[in-house]
């Protein structure tokens, strides 16, 4: 939660916005984010997640607002990271370009995508997961395949029908055990069955997995 807040938080700093009113967006939009925080709360495990979802749909509207005042978003300054959480979606903040499948181009610096394979609003998180239970850890089963770095980058992130979502574009993927994990291309798991999360094994053909 912390990290995450810091590396929001230069990153809009480092888009050479005015500094003061940065300052008050940026705090406007941190209170409903920490408002929403179960950071030592003695809340069950299930409505954690239920909650830390929450705060992050919040911030995903809160740059949606932005996008629709300011355009794109500009290049952030912040490498791109992938939060593969316990039980939950795939949290991603960065310089993000989403495709859908029908082809609509989505641009994003903060997005909560399913892992589960049951979001009714795919591909982005609904917290289906909470309802279905999804269990899973958010161990990754891969290595990195090049150095990490924290110069700034972009990633398309593309849906595939009745499959995975490709990405090109170098994402640290990192989860609450502090494995790390740096890659430039790839396939990432939304079927929820794949024995290699958070990567597609290509289980989703065999479970007849559909996206729509
Ligand atoms: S999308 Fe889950 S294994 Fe391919």
């Amino acid at each position: 939660m912390e990290n995450t807040r810091k590396s929001t938080a230069s990153a809009a700093v480092s888009a050479g916005q005015d500094p003061e009113k940065t300052n008050v967006e940026f705090e406007d939009a941190f209170i409903a984010y920490m408002d929403n925080s179960t950071e030592g709360s003695e809340l069950q495990p299930a409505q954690q997640q239920k909650n830390l979802t929450t705060s992050a749909k919040a911030l995903d509207r809160w740059f949606k607002e932005r996008q629709k005042s300011q355009g794109a978003p500009r290049l952030l300054e912040v490498p791109n990271e992938v939060l593969v959480s316990n039980g939950g979606p795939l949290q991603i903040t960065g310089n993000i370009t989403l495709v859908h499948e029908d082809g609509r181009v989505q641009y994003a610096n903060h997005l909560s995508l399913c892992r589960c394979g049951h979001s009714r609003s795919k591909p982005v998180c609904d917290d289906q997961h909470v309802d279905m239970e999804f269990l899973n850890s958010g161990k990754i089963f891969e290595v990195s395949e090049i150095a990490a770095s924290s110069r700034p980058s972009k990633v398309t992130f593309s849906c595939i029908k009745d499959g995975p979502i490709t990405f090109r574009g170098r994402i640290t993927l990192h989860n609450q055990f502090g494995q790390e994990c740096v890659k430039m291309r790839g396939s990432l798991c939304r079927c929820g069955q794949s024995a290699s999360k958070p990567f597609c094994d290509g289980s989703h053909s065999r479970v007849g997995f559909k996206t729509g």
